[in-house]
């Protein structure tokens, strides 16, 4: 499926991923994570394609899944629809291929939690990454209740995933997440370079290393585990009055 929202481009084996809806802040609808997804898992099968680079326009690299679609899965309003978010996270999860981020502005929600199942991630020292679940009412997804605290221990991990405290891009380094902390006029062309150089190495035995360093079948149980989870709590009365509150601020 295709989605104005997502444009796709590719170049000397780099398949670009730029999320490209900024008057929304690049919430995440249905459709883009449709558009994500088929491209990821259509990679898979390019020869052409050696790195995956996820790039964003405007100020925010990602404000998270729209919340006008969380608000309508919970009240059953779109249920005819198929789903394509676990899709996108089983893509990332399943990719062969290096994933790499370069973050520019602030991001939410799955657009932090995507950056953990990236293999090098590049951020602006100025962006403000969140993940508040718990104040929507949900819990957390994408495998980051592993990924989170195994890259920046326990205590880090649950500030930002209990309290709501946001990680600084300046920090993010020393936090176990980012490869680099730059002015960002400079992240896009720097984690370009890195997908370009991963582009060019032996295919093959870049496969087997990423392979041996991700334990894909615990990430992959941990995913469904909380996907189920997340689903009950759409529908509970804690995320539904949040997500009422998010849609009538103005
Ligand atoms: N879903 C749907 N729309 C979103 C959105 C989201 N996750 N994030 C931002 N938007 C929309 C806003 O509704 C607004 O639309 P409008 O101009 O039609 O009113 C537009 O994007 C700009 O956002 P705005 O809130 O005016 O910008 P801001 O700089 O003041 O704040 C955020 C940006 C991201 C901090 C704020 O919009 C926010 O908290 N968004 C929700 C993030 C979130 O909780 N995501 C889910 C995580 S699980």
């Amino acid at each position: 499926m295709s989605s104005d929202h997502i444009h796709v481009s590719r170049d000397a084996g780099v398949l670009e991923l730029r999320f490209n809806r900024p008057e929304k802040k690049n919430a995440i609808t249905n459709a883009m994570y449709g558009a994500l997804a088929d491209a990821i898992f259509a990679a898979a099968d390019d020869g052409d394609v050696r790195a995956i680079l996820f790039t964003a326009a405007g100020d925010f690299f990602s404000a998270g899944n729209d919340i006008s679609d969380f608000a309508a899965t919970a009240s059953g309003a779109i249920v005819a629809e198929p789903r394509h978010v676990g899709r996108f996270l089983e893509a990332c999860v399943r990719a062969e291929k290096p994933l790499v981020a370069a973050v520019q502005g602030h991001a939410v929600g799955i657009g932090v939690t995507m950056l953990f199942q990236c293999d090098l991630v590049y951020v602006a020292e100025t962006a403000r990454l969140t993940t508040p679940f718990i104040d929507l009412g949900l819990v957390p997804e994408n495998a980051s209740s592993i990924t989170m605290p195994a890259r920046m221990g326990h205590a880090h991990a649950f500030a930002m995933l209990g309290l709501g405290e946001p990680l600084m891009g300046r920090d993010a380094v020393a936090a176990g997440l980012a490869n680099a902390a730059l002015p960002e006029a400079d992240v896009e062309a720097r984690a370009r370079a890195a997908a370009y150089a991963l582009a060019k190495k032996p295919a093959e035995a870049l496969r087997i290393t990423k392979a041996l360093m991700r334990d894909r079948p615990t990430l992959m149980a941990r995913m469904q585990e909380e996907s189920a989870l997340f689903a009950e709590r759409l529908q509970s009365a804690e995320a539904r009055a949040a997500f009422a509150a998010f849609l009538s601020r103005r």
